[in-house]
């Protein structure tokens, strides 16, 4: 197998000889022409892996081939071979996208080795493409499922902000809310998904760590610091960073995470020179800050900084309405991922699910789904398959719920009670004392019921 295709442009044939017969015997499979024109045809009909390019051509000059083919988006690797004389041309090369340069005459084996980085940095770069528009697939806003106004409303704000210039974006909401799901939709769909999206959670690193994580530190700047390290600040130039958990960073970071944000610089612990960055910051939190705030755990300045635009993401049983859309899409996802065939959801099930609290949020839903996707076989999802806490659910809305409209012809409300009753025991598995709890009675009461009615 071959290790790419190279293309060599130079007038000097000598060259183009001496390359050749070096380049093949590396496994490079290797075709030269001597000048621009034939190379931009050679190019146009098959693109080689990498472009070896003279900048002194008879035709055209190597810049101007280099400026032809940016124009049709063409993203070769490319090494410029210039003689000494050309030193700004070569500059001018590397500026219009140039992997490298080397200046003739050269040694082969620096040639080669140019090659054979350039080759490896190309095939990064292609990968990281791969990633960032998978990334930006999956992130869209359209994969923020709600069907609710707070949520449509929020969304709408979530999308100026991403395309605005706001450094920084505060996301408040429960665990399970959300939160990372539209940092990185804001991310990916900002002008700053083609630079790295970095997350830290606050809570993962110890406090002695935290500010070598974030900004970076000379070598020598503490005992273990052996080599430089630049901190995700740093990493995530002209990107967005995701700080989770922003209400746990202890108070000496908190000091200095505001001067980086009020002075888009930083210094690196132990260091003396001032670095420029432009970095979105994304925070979230699942506390309430400005209690935190009075409570003296979080610094009111840094909350300012923080608040200018604070998107609060409502938990699920505040939007009662997009419990059944999500567990609809998490039944297709997963559907799929796992090969099964829920096609329906029981009126029953349905009801649990809408009456049970989540105070996982959506996380919890998620969860609960994949796990009966893993564990059941079933082509309708029933009020079995969920676990115990959903199905013996009482909550105030659960209870609050429980009204009957009385049918105009009457009813038994024997029948009513026996039939509940019955409903209760086969939730639980005949477990009295939970059956009892799901109808708000105390277990005896129950007991005498089941007498009354003959269910025992
Ligand atoms: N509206 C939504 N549509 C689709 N998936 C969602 C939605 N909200 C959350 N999720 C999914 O739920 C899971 C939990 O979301 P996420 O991790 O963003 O929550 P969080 O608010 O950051 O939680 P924590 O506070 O615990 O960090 C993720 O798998 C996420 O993709
Ligand atoms: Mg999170």
């Amino acid at each position: 197998m071959t290790k790419g295709k190279v293309l060599i442009v130079d007038d000097d044939k000598l060259i183009c000889w001496s390359l050749e017969q070096v380049l093949n015997k590396e496994g490079y499979d290797v075709t030269f022409v001597h000048l621009a024109n034939d190379a931009l045809s050679e190019i146009f009909k098959e693109p080689p892996d990498i472009l070896l390019l003279d900048l002194l051509l008879p035709d055209l000059s190597g810049v101007e081939v280099l400026k032809r083919l940016k124009k049709k988006d063409y993203h070769i690797p490319v090494l410029v071979i210039s003689a000494m004389a050309t030193v700004d041309s070569a500059v001018q090369a590397m500026k219009l996208g140039a992997y490298d340069y080397i200046s003739k005459p050269f040694n082969m084996d620096a040639v080669k080795l140019a090659i054979q980085k350039a080759l490896e940095v190309d095939h990064l770069r292609s990968e990281v493409d791969y990633h960032r528009t998978r990334e930006s697939r999956i992130y869209g806003f359209n994969n923020f499922v709600s069907g609710h106004s707070s949520i449509r409303e929020l969304l709408r704000m979530a999308r100026r902000v991403a395309s605005s210039e706001a450094p920084t974006i505060l996301i408040q909401g429960e665990s399970g809310t959300g939160k990372d799901l539209l940092a990185r939709v804001i991310h990916y769909q900002s002008k700053r998904a083609n630079s790295p999206l970095v997350e830290l959670n606050c809570t993962a690193v110890p406090e002695t760590l935290l500010e070598s994580e974030l900004f970076g530190h000379e070598q020598g700047a503490f005992t273990d610091a052996k080599k430089m390290k630049r901190g995700l600040f740093e990493i995530a130039n002209k990107g967005t960073i995701l700080l989770e958990e922003i209400g746990e960073i202890p108070q000496p970071i908190q000091v200095k995470l505001l001067k980086v944000l009020e002075d888009r610089r930083l210094r690196r612990v132990g260091g003396l020179k001032n670095i420029a960055i432009d970095v979105r910051v994304i925070a979230t939190t699942n506390r309430d800050l400005i209690a935190e705030t009075k409570a003296g755990n979080f610094r009111t300045d840094l909350f300012y900084r923080l608040n200018v635009i604070t998107l609060l993401i409502p938990p699920l049983r505040e939007r009662k309405g997009d419990i059944l859309l999500l567990t609809k899409y998490f039944l297709n996802r997963y559907n799929h991922q796992f090969h099964r065939n829920i096609k329906s959801l029981s009126k029953e099930a349905e009801k649990l699910l809408i009456n049970y609290n989540w105070p996982g949020n959506i996380r919890q839903l998620k969860n609960v789904l994949e796990r009966i996707m893993i564990l059941e076989d079933t082509e309708e999802l029933l009020p079995d398959h969920l676990p115990y806490e959903i199905q013996s659910y009482t909550g105030d809305e659960a209870h609050a719920q429980a009204f009957i409209k009385l049918p105009h012809i009457g009813l038994k409300l024997g029948e009513v009670e026996k039939n509940l009753i019955n409903q209760a025991l086969d939730y639980t598995e005949g477990n009295q004392v939970q059956a009892a709890k799901l109808l708000g009675i105390s277990r005896d009461a129950l007991r005498r019921k089941m007498i009354k009615f003959k269910l025992m």
